[in-house]
């Protein structure tokens, strides 16, 4: 396989996905958000192969000015009515090549490239390079991917087998995503790992808290977190870095 290339089916089921794909989604997403929580809000941002524009939507409600790219036309028509029912305009999201992106320099003071997208990605070095051009100085890009190392990874269910060996083979660890990063010219300033037990223990969860008012999304992200706390070093199926590009 030389690019994954997602149909509508799919979209629709990671839209909405299992149980155990929402959990994942959610534990990335929490933790996501801890490492930009502390910045100062600066005006735009774009997701770059935003999919179904969760992070577009994410980061609206945050009090950005939310952007988002794919490449798939039927990407943008699922997000697009997405952000449709949140009152978000769909010209917010549109299709276009992450390595040759239609934006001016310095455009957005947040990117964030989740889920793997950069794997997904033909030439991840460009992409990168047109991340630092529409970022502007100061600017910072919040970039997430499964790690193939990890002895639990599983990815979603939504995959198939063939999605999965693709990944494994282009998924970036912490030595190679830094790697293309500083070679990008950004500066590493943050990262964390989610998703941080196994798969079967999360369901175990998810039964366990089913019912409760709180829901099982924001107890599994309370649980991480605590454990990230007490564990600085445990790593997870899924590692997000924060980067910055210099003044
Ligand atoms: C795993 S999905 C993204 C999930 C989404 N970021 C999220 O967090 O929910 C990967 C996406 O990257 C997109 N993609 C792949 N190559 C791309 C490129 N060159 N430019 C923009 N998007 C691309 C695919 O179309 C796909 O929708």
């Amino acid at each position: 396989m030389e690019v994954i290339a997602y149909d509508r089916a799919w979209y629709e089921r990671y839209d909405r996905g299992s149980d155990i794909d929402e959990a994942k989604k959610h534990l990335e997403y929490a933790a996501a958000l801890d490492l930009v929580r502390d910045l100062p809000h600066c005006g735009a941002s774009l997701d770059v192969g935003t999919a179904t524009g969760r992070y577009v939507l994410a980061f609206h409600r945050f009090g950005y000015l939310a952007h988002g790219i794919d490449v798939s036309a039927e990407a943008i028509e699922i997000a697009r009515n997405n952000l449709a029912n949140y009152g978000i305009n769909g010209s917010r999201v549109r299709q276009m090549d992450a390595q040759d992106m239609n934006f001016p320099d310095a455009a957005f003071g947040l990117v964030s490239c989740m889920m793997g997208t950069l794997a997904h990605i033909t030439r991840p070095d460009r992409a990168l390079a047109e991340i630092r051009r529409v970022l502007a100085p100061g600017g910072v890009v919040l970039l997430s991917n499964w790690q193939p190392r990890s002895m639990e990874v599983d990815f979603l269910t939504v995959n198939t087998d063939a999605h999965n060996s693709y990944l494994s083979e282009r998924s970036f660890d912490l030595e190679g995503i830094v790697r293309l990063v500083t070679e990008a010219g950004l500066v590493l300033e943050r990262h964390a790992y989610a998703v941080l037990l196994p798969t079967a223990a999360i369901r175990r969860l998810i039964d366990c808290c089913a019912g409760e008012p709180a829901g099982p999304l924001e107890r599994l992200a309370l649980l991480e977190a605590q454990l990230r706390g007490f564990f600085p070093r445990l790593r997870g199926q899924i590692l997000i870095l924060l980067a910055r590009k210099p003044c």
